[in-house]
């Protein structure tokens, strides 16, 4: 048996007895076990507690030295597999452009596909596996990745490939989301029922039969799908075993949140523009509310009403978006950041919206994103820091120590 040992941890955060999704105002409880050790047998979490009680040797030893331990964040939405970047658009931007007349020229999504579907496998792997090192540098052990940038069945097929091999090889635990509906092909503009029907009766099929994906997404928005096409897509995807995810109310209060609820998606994800309706929605329901705040940073756009969802007893989470349209990042401590100073979320809150919920919008819940003992020990080590506020507080600071996943030093 191999065994790790972690002394003098400063504070261990996120200390959990049973495991489940956190709801409403009970996401302001984090606890906490200062001057404490936490021992790892086989890549698992064995024990924890306070130094007085630390066992006396295991087959490594780690000082924290006042570091804290955390779980490793949990990225339930991320788009890190796309060729290229289009800070090209950036610049349209801060010219003057919106998001919208960029995509409406043929720029945003379909400009990352044209440029994924020319790009060789391989090579997108490999440029991939650079963002992958980068998130897990920055403290994320695991990540739900989207196909979308694909949008023909060979280019959707491949993407998904990459995010399998990603899964084989990289030492992250990753989740596969199928997004075909992510944008309406340019052939297909004058004709959007074909490209629908493509996705139901070609893509999802096989994405299906070969394994490739655990859930199906759409982009429900105005200009993009509407919610009776949505309805159709995830509907299609959970007859054949892919569970729903859904981006909602990004620009428009555009009813994404009433299809979530009607085919009972794991999350609703977005949700800047929302009111009373959805609001009401999210209460009591399982669906979890996935705020992104890096891309309404990066577009200027409102942020999401965290607190409103959190008094109205939704599950709320936070994930970074990473893409190379609205959130060239997946900084998850620049999330937590942003959750505390634009969303007022508290630090407690913020930090179990990345970490146990984050697990909970993808299906890890039982096995990820807290201290329990059983848990895959995925776990990120701070430098030397006076309190977990200080995570969001010193936005520009880098805070990672160390990230230990799997168990592995
Ligand atoms: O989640 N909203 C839709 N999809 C991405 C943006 C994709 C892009 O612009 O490339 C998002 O923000
Ligand atoms: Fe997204």
């Amino acid at each position: 048996m191999s065994s790790v040992l972690i002394t003098h941890i400063r504070s261990l955060v996120g200390v959990r007895d049973h495991y489940g999704a956190i709801r409403g105002t009970s996401l302001d409880d984090l606890t906490q076990i200062k001057d404490s050790y936490l021992l790892i047998e086989d890549g698992l979490i064995s024990d924890y507690g306070p130094m007085s009680e630390a066992p006396l040797r295991a087959n490594e030893t780690l000082n924290a030295n006042g570091g804290m331990v955390l779980p490793a964040w949990c990225d339930s939405h991320s788009h890190v597999v796309y060729h290229q970047s289009r800070d090209g658009e950036f610049v349209d931007r801060i010219r003057g452009l919106s998001y919208e007349e960029i995509a409406a020229r043929g720029g945003g999504i379909l400009n990352s596909a044209r440029k994924l579907q020319e790009c060789d496998e391989s090579e997108l792997f490999d440029e991939s596996m650079l963002r992958i090192a980068e998130i897990r540098a920055q403290g994320t052990g695991a990540v739900e990745i989207k196909s979308g940038y694909g949008l023909t069945l060979e280019s959707e097929l491949k993407m998904l490939r990459v995010i399998r091999r990603i899964k084989e090889e990289s030492d992250l635990s990753i989740k596969s989301t199928f997004l075909g509906a992510h944008a309406i092909p340019l052939e297909f503009q004058s004709d959007r029922k074909k490209y629908v029907d493509l996705i139901c009766e070609q893509m999802i099929p096989q994405v299906a039969d070969q394994g490739l994906a655990d859930y199906c997404d759409v982009f429900c928005e105005k200009g993009y799908f509407s919610p009776e096409e949505s309805r159709r897509i995830l509907d299609c995807g959970l007859r054949y075993g892919l569970k729903p995810k859904i981006h909602a109310n990004e620009l428009y209060r555009s009813g994404g949140v009433q299809v979530a609820h009607q085919v009972n998606a794991l999350s609703a994800d977005h949700l800047e523009c929302i009111g009373d309706e959805e609001l009401n929605l999210f209460g009591g329901s399982q669906t979890s509310a996935t705020l992104l705040p890096s891309t309404a940073f990066f577009l200027s756009l409102d942020y999401a009403p965290a607190r409103s969802l959190i008094d109205h007893d939704a599950i709320v989470t936070l994930a970074s978006d990473y893409n190379p349209g609205t959130t060239p990042s997946g900084k998850m401590c620049f999330v937590i950041s942003l959750a505390c100073i634009k969303m007022k979320m508290t630090p407690r809150e913020a930090i179990n919206a990345a970490t146990v919920n984050g697990a909970y919008a993808m299906d890890l819940e039982d096995s990820h994103g807290s201290i329990r003992r059983g848990n895959v020990a995925n776990l990120l080590l701070t430098k030397k820091i006076p309190s977990i506020a200080f995570i969001p507080y010193a936005f520009g600071s880098d805070h990672v120590r160390k990230v230990i996943l799997q168990g592995k030093l």
